[in-house]
C-alpha cells in the first residue's frame, strides 16, 4: 500500500484531542492542500471559515446538538458552499446593467456545485490532516439551526455552511480505538444500471447492523428489527428533522423567497 492508501485506509473520526495546539506551519499544509483540491469549473465556489473565538466554538457545541467536543476543538473549521462571491463579482463587474440581460441569481443547481466544492475541500483537508497526525471530525448538524449561525458568521444568502470539521491530535485513547466498520461493496457498488435493493441485500444490510449494535440493541425498543432502529435513531431523529426545517430556509433564503430580489 502506499502513503496515500495508508491514509486513507488508517484514517478515522477523531472525537477527543490531545490539548495541544495545530502548529501553524501545519495548519499552513493542510490549507494550502485544501486549495489543490478540484474545484468545479476552478471557480472555487467555496470559502473556509476559521472558528478561533472560544464563545463561538462554546455556542456551537449547542447549536450542533450538544457536541461537547467542538468546544475542545483545538482548531475549528466551517467549510462554506460559497456563489456570494461570484454573485459580487459579477455584480460589481456591472454584469446585468443591461436591463435586457439582467444578473441571474444562482439557482439550486448552481448551489449543488458549490456544495461538491467545498465538501471535496473539507475532505482534502481531513486527509491532508491525517498523513500530518492531525485528527479530524465533520460536524454536518452545523446545517441545523440555520437562523443563528448566519448571524454568528454573517453569512450572505448565497453562502451555504455545509461542513464543520474540528482538528486536534488524536488522545492515546483515540490512537487506540478500532476503525468503523463499512457495508460490504456489494451494497454499494453498482455497474452499469442502478442494482435496487433485493431482500438478499437487505439481509445483508440487516445481519451487518445487527453486528455492529450487537450490544446496544437488547435495550432498544426494536430489538432484532434494524429498519425501525435506524430509522427511528436516524432518519425519523429530532436532530434530522431541525436539519429539515433550517436547510429549508437556507434554500427559501437561496431562492429569494425570503429576502425579496435585491439580495
Ligand atoms: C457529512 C458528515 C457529517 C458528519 N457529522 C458528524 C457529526 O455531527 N458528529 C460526529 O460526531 N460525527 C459526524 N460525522 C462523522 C461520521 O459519524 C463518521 O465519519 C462515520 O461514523 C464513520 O466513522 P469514521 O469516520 O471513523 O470512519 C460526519 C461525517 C460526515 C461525512
Amino acid at each position: 500500500m502506499n502513503d496515500l492508501l495508508k491514509t486513507i485506509h488508517q484514517r478515522k473520526s477523531v472525537r477527543a484531542y490531545k490539548r495541544v495546539p495545530i502548529p501553524e506551519d501545519v495548519k499552513t499544509q493542510i490549507i494550502d492542500a485544501v486549495l489543490r483540491s478540484p474545484t468545479a469549473g476552478n471557480l472555487m465556489l467555496y470559502s473556509i471559515l476559521e472558528v478561533a473565538d472560544q464563545k463561538k466554538k462554546d455556542a456551537l457545541v449547542m447549536t450542533c446538538d450538544n457536541q461537547a467536543f467542538i468546544g475542545r476543538a483545538p482548531w475549528v473549521l466551517l467549510f462554506l458552499a460559497d456563489y456570494q462571491r461570484w454573485y459580487d463579482f459579477y455584480q460589481i463587474a456591472g454584469v446585468g446593467s443591461d436591463v435586457n440581460q439582467p444578473l441571474r441569481r444562482p439557482e439550486v443547481g448552481d448551489l449543488f456545485l458549490a456544495c461538491c466544492d467545498a465538501m471535496i475541500a473539507a475532505q482534502t483537508s481531513v486527509l491532508a490532516a491525517q498523513s500530518l497526525g492531525v485528527g479530524s471530525c465533520y460536524i454536518g448538524d452545523i446545517m441545523e439551526n440555520y437562523e443563528t449561525h448566519q448571524k454568528m458568521f454573517a453569512l450572505p444568502p448565497f453562502v451555504f455552511p455545509i461542513t464543520l470539521v474540528c482538528y486536534g491530535f488524536p488522545t492515546n485513547q483515540q490512537q487506540k480505538k478500532r476503525r468503523s466498520p463499512r457495508f460490504a461493496k456489494e451494497l454499494i457498488l453498482h455497474r452499469n444500471t442502478y442494482q435496487g435493493l433485493t431482500e438478499d441485500l437487505a439481509e445483508i444490510m440487516n445481519s451487518d447492523l445487527k453486528s455492529r449494535f450487537a450490544g446496544q440493541l437488547l435495550q432498544e425498543k426494536y430489538n432484532s428489527n434494524m429498519g425501525q432502529l435506524m430509522y427511528n435513531r436516524k432518519f425519523n431523529s429530532d436532530f434530522t428533522k431541525e436539519m429539515n426545517r433550517s436547510v429549508k430556509v437556507i434554500l427559501e433564503n437561496w431562492r429569494g423567497s425570503n429576502l425579496g430580489d435585491d439580495c
